[in-house]
C-alpha cells in the first residue's frame, strides 16, 4: 500500500529536525535529568481516529505540566465556572512558568496553565473529591488516552523533595486564601499528576480527544463535555506556552501545551491531535524540536486558526 502523504510529511520533518541539537534536558526535577536528550517522536491522531507517527512514540515520560489543561476541564466539570474562576483568572502572565506572583486585587493566579493556578486548579479538586482525587484525575486522563495510565514514583518522590518553590506558592495561595488549608496534601497531588506516565501517542489522542469535541476518537468514550472543551482550549490557545504564548499564537495559531519532560500537544478544532516529544528545552521550558516541528506542521498544512483555509462558522453561513 502506499504511503498515506501524511505519513511522508512527519517522516521528512522528523528526518529535517533530527539534526537540532539545541537547549538542555530540564534538571531542576533531578529525575527529569536523566531523560535520553535525543528522543524524538512525532504522533498525530485525527479526530476520526486515525494514527500517523514516527520516532519514539512509545517511549514513556512523565506528563509535566500537559496535565494542567486536562486538570482544569476536570475543575470546570465538577465545580462550574462561577466557582473555578473565583480562583484562578484566565490572564496571560507573560512571565514564567513558575513566576511567583499573583493578580493585582483578586490575588487570584493569572491563569491555570502556570503553577500558581495549576496548583489551585488541584487543590480545589482535592477539596471536592478528597481521598479520591489522584484516581479521579488518573481514570480521567486514562480515559482521555484510551489506556489505563500508570504514575512514575521515582520522579514524583524526585519533586516532591526538591519542589521548594512550588511549596512557596502554595503558601502563598493559602496566605490569600485561594487554596484550603490541606494546602501540602493538594501540593503532592499536583506532583504525582505531573508524574503521570504517558507516551507521545498517548498525547496525540489526548489532543485528538479534545480535537474530537472531548470524545476519544479510538474509543469512542466522551470524556469531557463539550462545554469544558471550549475552556480547555481557549486558555491553551492564550496561555498554553507560558512567555512564549503571544509567538506561538503567531506562527503556529493553534491551541497547544508543552511540559518539562519535552511532550508539546496541539489541537486543531474538529481534526487533529498532534504530539511531540523531545525533551531539549529552550529557557522557556518549551521542547525546541517540538515548536520547529509544530511551526513546519501549521505552515505545510494550513494549520493556523486564522489562515485563509479558515472559513470561519458554518453556522453563520446559514443565517446569511
Ligand atoms: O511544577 C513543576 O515545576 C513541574 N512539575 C511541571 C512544570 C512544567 O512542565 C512546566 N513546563 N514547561
Amino acid at each position: 500500500m502506499e504511503k498515506h502523504e501524511i505519513q511522508i510529511l512527519i517522516e521528512d520533518l522528523h528526518r529535517e529536525t533530527l539534526p537540532n541539537t539545541a537547549g538542555h534536558v530540564a534538571t531542576y526535577i533531578p529525575e527529569l535529568g536523566k531523560a535520553n536528550p535525543d528522543n524524538f517522536g512525532i504522533c498525530l491522531v485525527t479526530a476520526d481516529g486515525r494514527i500517523f507517527e514516527v520516532g519514539n512514540c512509545d517511549t514513556p515520560f512523565t506528563i509535566q505540566s500537559i496535565s494542567k489543561p486536562f486538570n482544569f476541564g476536570l475543575a470546570i466539570e465538577h465545580l462550574g465556572h462561577d466557582k473555578v474562576f473565583q480562583h484562578v483568572g484566565v490572564e496571560p502572565s507573560g512571565d514564567t512558568f513558575n513566576s511567583i506572583e499573583l493578580q493585582r486585587g483578586s490575588n487570584r493566579p493569572f491563569n491555570p496553565m502556570i503553577n500558581t493556578g495549576a496548583i489551585t486548579v488541584t487543590a480545589l479538586l482535592h477539596a471536592h473529591f478528597g481521598d479520591s482525587t489522584m484516581d479521579t484525575i488518573v481514570d480521567r486522563f486514562s480515559a482521555a488516552a484510551g489506556r489505563t495510565l500508570d504514575i512514575d514514583e521515582t520522579v514524583y518522590r524526585s519533586e516532591s523533595r526538591t519542589g521548594h518553590r512550588n511549596r512557596a506558592i502554595a503558601h502563598l495561595l493559602l496566605n490569600f486564601g485561594m487554596v484550603h488549608e490541606e494546602v501540602e496534601a493538594a501540593l503532592e497531588l499536583y506532583f504525582r499528576q505531573c508524574s503521570i506516565l504517558v507516551t507521545c501517542r498517548d498525547l496525540a489522542v489526548m489532543a485528538a480527544t479534545l480535537s474530537n469535541m472531548g470524545r476519544n476518537p479510538i474509543t469512542g468514550q466522551q470524556v469531557y463535555e463539550i462545554r469544558c472543551v471550549k475552556d480547555m482550549l481557549s486558555i491553551m490557545f492564550t496561555c498554553g506556552m507560558y512567555d512564549y504564548s503571544g509567538q506561538w499564537a503567531y506562527q503556529v495559531g493553534v491551541p497547544a501545551k508543552s511540559g518539562v519532560s519535552g511532550g508539546v500537544i496541539s489541537v486543531v478544532n474538529r481534526q487533529l491531535g498532534i504530539a511531540t516529544y523531545s525533551p531539549r528545552l529552550d529557557s522557556y521550558g518549551n521542547s525546541i524540536r517540538g515548536i520547529e516541528v509544530c511551526r513546519e506542521l501549521a505552515a505545510r498544512l494550513g494549520l493556523h486558526a486564522f489562515d485563509f483555509t479558515n472559513v470561519g462558522s458554518g453556522y453563520l453561513d446559514v443565517v446569511l
